[in-house]
């Protein structure tokens, strides 16, 4: 896809985008969404979609229709729904069918998974073994994910100060492969848990490398795919990952607090779970009501309650519209757009600068430009509708998602941007944060 040159005339320059936006075989999925004004925080939460509502009118519907019995009566059943909808991510991520699950959140998976491999890891459990390894994390990572591995280390009576392997960044913005690879080398690592991409900078890891790394010092490889699916495709079977979590609500466009996601290699079925539940049980069974676990022979082990299907329905439209669209043709228009902006910020007065890589491969969906006055420009952004985010100390993010995002959107924030600082417009707001950014 042709990225639009930035043109020295500010005429030129829309007209490119415009050009550009017309040459867009994705241009038509914008019609699906309703978008509130030049929506650039789909990596927060992605816009409604048609698909995604009717969805839930379907579920709602079925529950008036059938009650109790929609659990085996409603077309689609919901009692297989977390292991349906995991069937239907599948090629998102590069997985069987069956590796994938949807239940949960991003933390609680976290939660199941970490200590299941950790457990794994020390011959069934980490609490008993004489001298258990590490969990190998980084510090950019999203804190929930620190907090989570924390507990469980805890849960075993480790102290996580010890059982914590932190790689630091160089740059506070990225962290390097080789760094990772130097602390698989040096430490006793039981388990990898690394993001697919850096939810601050924006920067895409290299997934096959780190895992290979992980297996050639004999430790599992997980990672917390929230800000790259959707956004990347994910190979995670070829790459021998052990396991992966992420949400929904972002690049896939399931709706506030939509249900998790889940991958878990096939070499790993029958493995119980850290967390078991009877959601999580062999579905041919669950209701013989046995006190007795048998984990399902999928990544559905990890479920622990009840599917939540109203919560989950938005993921079964939300995905018809990003399997239309084609999860290579989304990554190829989402790389032309962050080119796109990445070249607009460096026209840009110097106090605007890149905070993510420019490589493809190192890449995700969203750009971080940084700016001291970050906060209050995103305050401002705002009010002249053009939602964005921040994030502490210094990055408005930029999430241009290719499924109702155009160049000329791109093109309106970078002027928004220069217009903003060029008028002091940020000095109007109030440097601190009401909570929510
Ligand atoms: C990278 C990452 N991990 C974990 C989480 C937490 O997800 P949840 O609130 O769904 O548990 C988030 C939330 O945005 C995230 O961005």
């Amino acid at each position: 896809m042709q990225t639009p040159s930035v043109e020295e005339s500010p005429g030129a320059r829309r007209e490119a985008a415009r050009e550009a936006d017309a040459a867009d075989p994705l241009a038509s999925f914008r019609d699906r969404f309703d978008v509130p004004g030049t929506y650039m925080d789909g990596n927060s939460l992605g816009p409604l979609s048609g698909e995604a509502e009717d969805a839930i009118r379907r579920v709602v519907e079925q529950w008036r229709e059938h009650a109790v019995e929609g659990w085996t009566e409603a077309d689609p059943d919901w009692f297989h729904y977390g292991e349906r909808l995991g069937a239907k991510l599948a090629p998102l991520v590069g997985a069987d069918e069956e590796e994938v699950a949807v239940c949960g959140s991003t933390t609680v998976n976290i939660h199941t998974l970490v200590a299941t491999f950790y457990d794994m890891a020390n011959g069934g459990s980490a609490a008993a073994a004489d001298d258990p390894g590490t969990v190998l994390v980084n510090d950019l990572d999203f804190p929930s994910d620190h907090y989570a591995v924390r507990a469980q280390l805890r849960q075993r009576g480790l102290d996580p100060d010890d059982h914590l392997t932190v790689v630091e960044s160089r740059d506070g913005r990225t962290v390097e492969e080789a760094d990772v690879e130097a602390a698989l080398a040096r430490e006793d690592v039981d388990v990898l848990f690394m993001p697919g991409v850096l939810y601050r900078s924006g920067q895409l890891l290299d997934v096959e490398r780190l895992t290979a790394a992980a297996d050639d010092h004999g430790a599992y490889a997980g990672f917390d795919l929230a800000h790259s699916v959707g956004a990347v495709p994910h190979d995670l079977a070829g790459a021998g990952v052990d396991f992966a979590v992420w949400c929904h609500y972002k690049y896939l466009n399931a709706g506030p607090g939509a249900v998790a996601g889940l991958y878990c290699n096939r070499e790993h079925f029958g493995t119980t779970p850290a967390l078991a539940g009877w959601w999580g049980h062999d579905k041919g069974t669950q209701f013989d009501m046995n006190h007795e676990f048998t984990p399902a022979e999928s990544a559905g082990a990890f479920q622990i309650g009840t599917v939540p299907v109203l919560a989950a329905a938005p993921l079964d439209g939300a995905l018809d519209v990003t399997r239309e669209a084609g999860i290579d043709a989304l990554r190829e228009k989402s790389l032309a757009l962050t080119d796109y902006l990445v070249a607009l910020v460096d026209d840009l007065p110097d106090a605007f600068s890149v905070g993510t890589p420019r490589e493809h491969a190192r890449r995700g969906g969203h750009v971080a430009v940084e700016h001291p006055e970050a906060y209050r420009i995103s305050q401002a952004l705002k009010d002249r509708g053009v939602v964005v985010d921040f994030r502490e100390p210094n990055v408005v993010r930029v999430a241009p998602a290719p499924l109702y995002t155009g160049f000329e959107d791109v093109l309106d924030v970078a002027e928004a941007l220069r217009d903003i600082h060029e008028a002091d417009a940020y000095e109007a707001y109030d440097v601190e944060s009401d909570g929510v950014t």
